[in-house]
């Protein structure tokens, strides 16, 4: 490891200590390098119009860390175990290059709110994608709910078999659980977009660093005030961001459920496009559903994540090296969390019903609920009615357009109320 930037004359480094503190950190923090070199630069022109650094030394810092972010995206500059961290490479690098104006980069900051910048910006990034995908998901479950309003589908309780049903219901259900999940995800974006850069190591440092410049030059809506609160709201924010996630994969986690049974053989409403199912490695029959399942799953993995860093702030206030831990479980988890949610619009488009099952799985029993309606509607007390049309005499097999026609409330079959949802949905897109 190269030299460690806060190394003490005549202290021993020791180097099995030295991977057990770093451990993970600097591979992890290859998520957050861009990020931190953007607050970087926004802390240099900072640094600039405070008069610690003169126009000559600021742009050759600017210089260079633009040219360490072409370098890093393109393979050129490898962030790896050379190095403590991320932030020690940057500094490590802008010495290199720039000798005494490297030096100064990291006055009036701490690796304290460095971490807590960049993890911010990697906060806001993800969350954008998160509403994005949220957005995609929805436009598609809207326009085929559009497309299928009428395609009968059973509905069940229990797993039992209770009402006609259809599969605009079933996708209007995900349209208006996805628009949900964006809207999480702005509410969540806007909570979140507080610049912590300028709170130092979590109590402020004797400059005017000029934090309203930061703020704007990163693009954040608003400085976060407190210093010290900037440190406490690491892992918090974070969570905030999990729990938004985790809306968008609890919804995965019942839709995987619903095409994991329409796909069995049991049930054969649903043909998955070929892509997404798997052979056996043994049973020369098998075409698995393989795809849907891990996408099932990945809600656990989330769950391992929040259920890691809400643990790790067991602390008092102020920085603690604990926090560390919460980036592996941050990446860990949003990693397979928006891997399965950015495949899940191009399934959805994709899937095929079989309608011939689907009709024979639409047994008598399902319209007695709408007889004992119909019977009510026309002035016989409900629960006389009720228990007219529990006779199974009275069942015969019925018409499932009609049925769900007569469904005539907003948000039920025959009334589908899409156009609500539609207006919503706009209100959520992005770059429209
Ligand atoms: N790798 C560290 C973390 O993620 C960076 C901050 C180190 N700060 C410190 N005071 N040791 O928390």
């Amino acid at each position: 490891m190269s030299d460690l930037l806060w190394q003490k004359p005549g202290v021993k480094v020791d180097a099995r200590i030295q991977e057990f503190l770093a451990g993970e950190d600097v591979l992890l923090d290859r998520e957050f390098f861009l990020h931190d070199i953007q607050a970087s630069r926004a802390h240099a022109e900072g640094l600039q119009r405070i008069g610690i650094l003169d126009g000559d030394e600021l742009e050759a810092l600017l210089r260079e860390l633009e040219a360490l972010a072409g370098d890093f995206t393109e393979g050129r500059f490898v962030l790896d175990a050379r190095y403590e961290d991320g932030h020690s490479a940057i500094e490590q690098r802008l010495v290199e290059r720039l000798g005494d104006t490297g030096k100064k980069i990291h006055t009036g900051r701490s690796r304290n709110d460095q971490v807590l910048v960049a993890t911010r910006l990697w906060l806001k990034d993800r969350l954008l994608r998160l509403q994005a995908v949220c957005v995609e998901t929805a436009e598609v479950a809207l326009a085929r709910a559009g497309a299928e309003a009428m395609l009968p589908l059973p509905g069940y309780t229990h797993l039992q078999r209770a009402v006609v049903s259809s599969a605009g219901m079933w996708w209007a259900a995900w349209a208006e659980g996805f628009i949900d999940n964006a809207q999480r995800a702005v509410d969540t974006l806007a909570w979140v977009d507080a610049n912590p850069l300028g709170s130092a190591a979590g109590y402020g440092v004797n400059l005017p660093l000029d934090r309203e410049h930061t703020t704007r030059a990163l693009g954040f809506g608003r400085m976060q005030v407190a210093a010290t609160y900037a440190q406490l709201s690491r892992g918090k924010f974070e969570l905030g961001a999990i729990d938004a996630l985790g809306m968008a994969l609890l919804d995965l986690r019942r839709l995987a459920w619903d095409l994991s049974l329409f796909t069995s053989g049991e049930y054969g409403f649903v043909t998955l496009p070929a892509e997404y199912t798997t052979g056996s490695s043994i049973m020369p029959n098998k075409r698995n559903p393989d795809v849907i399942e891990l996408m099932r799953a990945t809600y656990a993995s989330l769950a391992a994540a929040r259920a890691e860093i809400e643990q790790l702030l067991s602390l008092p206030s102020g920085y603690h090296r604990d926090l560390q831990f919460s980036k592996g479980a941050l990446v860990h988890g949003f990693g397979r969390g928006m891997g399965a949610l950015e495949l899940l619009p191009d399934l959805l488009r994709n899937l095929d019903w079989n309608r011939e099952r689907i009709d024979a799985a639409l047994e008598p029993s399902m319209y007695a609920t709408d007889l004992a309606v119909e019977l009510a509607a026309k002035g016989m007390p409900f629960r006389d009615a009720y228990k007219q049309a529990a006779d199974p005499a009275q069942w015969a097999e019925g018409d499932p357009v009609k049925s769900l026609e007569a469904r005539s409330s907003t948000g039920s079959g025959g009334a589908l109320g899409l156009d609500i949802l539609r207006r919503r949905l706009d209100l959520l897109g992005i770059g429209e």
